[in-house]
């Protein structure tokens, strides 16, 4: 197994649960921002570990270079745990005349010589259409995210999507906190970013707990719109749940200034909002791959 730069923590933690070999890579950044990564042995199975968060680009390539550099020294399947995937929200052209970037992304991975791709809580169905010759497996972090929130001892708890597209989400999470779900309904104005939750819905929250569930949070804008038409319906106390907290600028400061209790979210990110560890759901996924 190979530890990517963005990725050590877990790549050691999902190692230490297989009980394989961990090679970290080496990572030189040159003055221009160029990175160079080394490692020191490479095997005829590679199983390759490297979030692709900001900066994602560089990791991204960083995690192509690992790839490629397995596949020159002869590999005979290259396995990339990519457990947020950079890219994957641009699954289709918004507005006309714009790249589908994960289409790219997908190519890319492709020519490296990936040959099969374990992610976590893929952002869409739509995401993996755009590859052709590679397997995909993806893990849904809802099950232990669901578990924690248990711990958290919420009242008459309510679990909340934001959009519509995280409605098959939210219902999974609900049914292993065994509560009740709410879908609101979000718009995001695709040339400023801006977005707006409908506040207009008939659910009884009052005096609930909140648990709003994403597949990631970003700049924010979604929970704290989502929050706060949540507080104006009467929720008590509410949280925010989801795989990937990339929390971009102050968008931390900003869900809590909505009221926002916590945020939990996995290890895909090694950041403070890392409370959930998918190392044992990583590792079983490998298990499986590698000797079913
Ligand atoms: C959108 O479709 C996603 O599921 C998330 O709701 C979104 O990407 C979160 O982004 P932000 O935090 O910038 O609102």
């Amino acid at each position: 197994m190979i530890a990517g730069p963005a990725s050590s923590d877990l790549a050691a933690k999902i190692a230490n649960r297989l009980r394989c070999q961990l090679v970290v890579a080496d990572l030189r950044i040159f003055a221009d921002g160029e990175s160079k990564v080394r490692i020191g042995k490479t095997a005829v199975n590679c199983v390759i570990v490297q979030s692709t968060y900001p900066p994602a680009d560089t990791h991204l390539m960083q995690a192509m270079m690992l790839t490629r550099k397995c596949a020159d020294d002869g590999a005979r399947d290259v396995c990339a745990v990519i457990p947020y995937l950079a890219y994957a929200r641009q699954d289709k052209a918004f507005l006309e005349g714009e790249s589908i970037s994960i289409s790219l992304v997908a190519r890319l991975f492709e020519a490296a010589g990936i040959k099969h791709l374990i992610t976590v809580d893929i952002h869409s169905q739509l995401v993996t259409s755009h590859f052709s010759s590679v397997s995909i497996q993806n893990i849904s972090s809802l099950p232990i995210l669901a578990e924690y929130a248990r711990s958290m001892r919420l009242e008459n708890p309510i679990a909340v999507s934001p959009d519509a597209g995280g409605a098959e989400r939210v219902g999974e999470f609900a049914r292993v906190l065994q509560c009740g779900f709410l879908v609101l309904k979000k718009s995001r104005n695709r040339n400023t970013g801006e977005v707006t939750v409908d506040g207009n819905f008939q659910t009884d929250i009052k005096g609930r707990d909140a648990i709003l569930v994403d597949d990631m949070i970003s700049t924010g804008g979604s929970i704290v719109s989502a929050a706060e038409v949540l507080q104006q319906h009467g929720a008590s106390k509410v949280y925010a749940v989801c795989g990937h907290a990339l929390m971009i600028g102050d968008a931390a400061k900003m869900i809590r200034a909505a009221g926002v209790r916590d945020i939990v979210a996995t290890n895909s990110i090694p950041n403070e909002f890392a409370k959930v560890d998918l190392s044992e759901a990583i590792a079983a996924a490998l298990k499986s791959r590698y000797s079913p």
